[in-house]
């Protein structure tokens, strides 16, 4: 089966049984730049407060449309001015804006609470300034007692120019909260990073006429830990590359793309398992996300590529990085190659394994055999050719141009806790070039 697309690919691959192929397609979408629209709204957003009396003279407070700062009169930072809080006022509002506007969530002014009416602004305290010090933390969103969503930071987290990093996770988590989906704890934060990262690369993020996007941030830990179930402890707040292939649906697969992953997030049933709350809403198999997710984590070919490829060039000059982002298989007497125990993929971890073959080679076979004995076990795999001209991984001297991705998709995926490891799915290949 012809499998090279590309008038510069070199390879024609062939292959047989549970193999899938794939070519790396190079397109980077263009960012979206909408002129921002001055919305009139006549709604008034009021100001109320959760925890302290508005007529509390030992509390300051400053307002914008749809936010209110509040802090105490001992600011232990010397941070807290009305530049700050001016600043952070216009930051709060234009991330809000870009959920709204781009993601399309819907506002956090209302509480569920039917015992309260009206449209509120979403509260932001200030910690270290003398508030009630049992509340203070670096950054978390929580919930009041009348049910909103309200935000604690220290001013450290709460950079004006270029806007604090932190700021649009907290609010991620509020625009979660108040748009009322059941997600799961360990997958709040992932989520929160990925809309988070949506910003980055749009030109709201952006301070006094500055526009700092498009960037990016990215996912260390989850490519350094790839073979490990997720979300776990070791990579929940960075297993967001699956939004990132829903969102953006680069293969094209009906049941996916950007209503998809907002109708996930606001989903209200509670499934065993975010994976089946993903496959509810979209209709589209979970092996199929996974699978197409995982071949395009070999050259981050989502939109934001070019500054995912620098993070990783950044992350591959840390000497022990490249043998836990890459996987090399141990070669048996039989011709066989078998994945190493520590790199057997748990479920949806996946492996992505340079494949040393001259790139004048004319066909790639690869003959792939699971050995797991696990009655739900089961994989996607996919040979991922790396051109020459686009798309290429020029990352000291990482200049192999195939490679073999493989991602555990068993039957059932059971919920694991973060804080535990998963079954691993061993297989073994055999590669064969002419
Ligand atoms: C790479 O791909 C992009 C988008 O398809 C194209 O615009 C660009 O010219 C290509 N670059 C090279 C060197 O082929
Ligand atoms: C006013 O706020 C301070 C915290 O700055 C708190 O210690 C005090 O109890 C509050 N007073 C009232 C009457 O709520």
């Amino acid at each position: 089966m012809e499998i090279c697309r590309s008038s510069v690919c070199l390879l024609t691959i062939l292959f047989f049984l549970n193999v899938t192929n794939y070519v790396t397609s190079a397109t980077l979408v263009s960012s979206d730049k909408t002129t921002k629209a001055d919305i009139a709204s006549p709604v008034i957003y009021q100001v109320r407060d959760g925890f302290y009396s508005l007529s509390n003279s030992s509390i300051n407070r400053a307002t914008s449309e749809h936010f209110q700062i509040i802090w105490g009169n001992k600011d232990t930072t010397g941070s807290v001015n009305l530049e700050f809080i001016q600043g952070n006022l216009a930051n709060l509002e234009s991330i809000r804006l870009f959920y709204i506007e781009k993601i399309g969530l819907g506002d956090i002014g209302r509480t569920q609470d039917p015992a309260i009416t009206g449209t509120y602004k979403t509260n932001i305290y200030i910690a270290l300034t003398g508030l009630d010090p049992s509340f203070d933390d670096w950054a978390y969103m929580g919930v009041d007692k009348d049910s909103f969503g309200f935000i604690m930071m220290m001013p450290g987290a709460m950079r004006v120019d270029p806007p604090s990093w932190v700021v649009p996770h907290e609010l991620a988590h509020a625009f979660i909260f108040h748009n009322g989906g059941v997600v799961p704890y360990a997958w709040n934060e992932a989520l929160s990073n990925f809309l988070r990262n949506e910003y980055l690369y749009s030109d709201y993020y952006s301070y006094g006429g500055t526009i700092y996007g498009p960037t990016s941030d990215f996912f260390a830990p989850y490519i350094l830990n790839s073979e490990v179930h997720f979300p776990s402890a070791k990579n929940w707040y960075d297993s967001w590359p699956i939004f990132l292939y829903i969102y953006e649906n680069p293969d094209y697969i009906i049941g996916l793309g950007k209503q998809a992953l907002l109708k996930i997030m606001t989903y209200r049933k509670e499934e065993t398992t975010y994976f089946k709350a993903i496959t509810a809403v979209t209709h589209v198999s979970i092996k199929e996300i996974l699978g197409g997710m995982a071949r395009r984590m070999v050259t981050m070919d989502f939109k934001a590529q070019k500054y995912y490829l620098q993070h990783l060039d950044e992350l591959l000059k840390i000497i022990g990085n490249r043998e836990k982002i890459y996987t090399t298989l141990k070669n048996e007497n039989d011709g066989w190659m078998v994945v190493p125990a520590n790199k057997a993929p748990q479920q949806a971890g996946y492996n992505i394994i340079p494949l040393t073959i001259p790139l004048n080679t004319a066909s790639i076979t690869v003959n792939f055999q699971g050995t797991s004995t696990d009655k739900n076990a089961d994989w996607r795999v996919s040979i991922v050719t790396v051109t020459k001209s686009n798309n290429t991984i020029n990352l000291h001297g990482d200049e192999k141009g195939v490679y073999l991705v493989v991602v555990a998709t068993p039957d059932f995926i059971p919920f694991i806790d973060i804080d535990k490891d998963g079954i691993t799915y061993p297989y073994k290949v055999q590669v064969t070039t002419r």
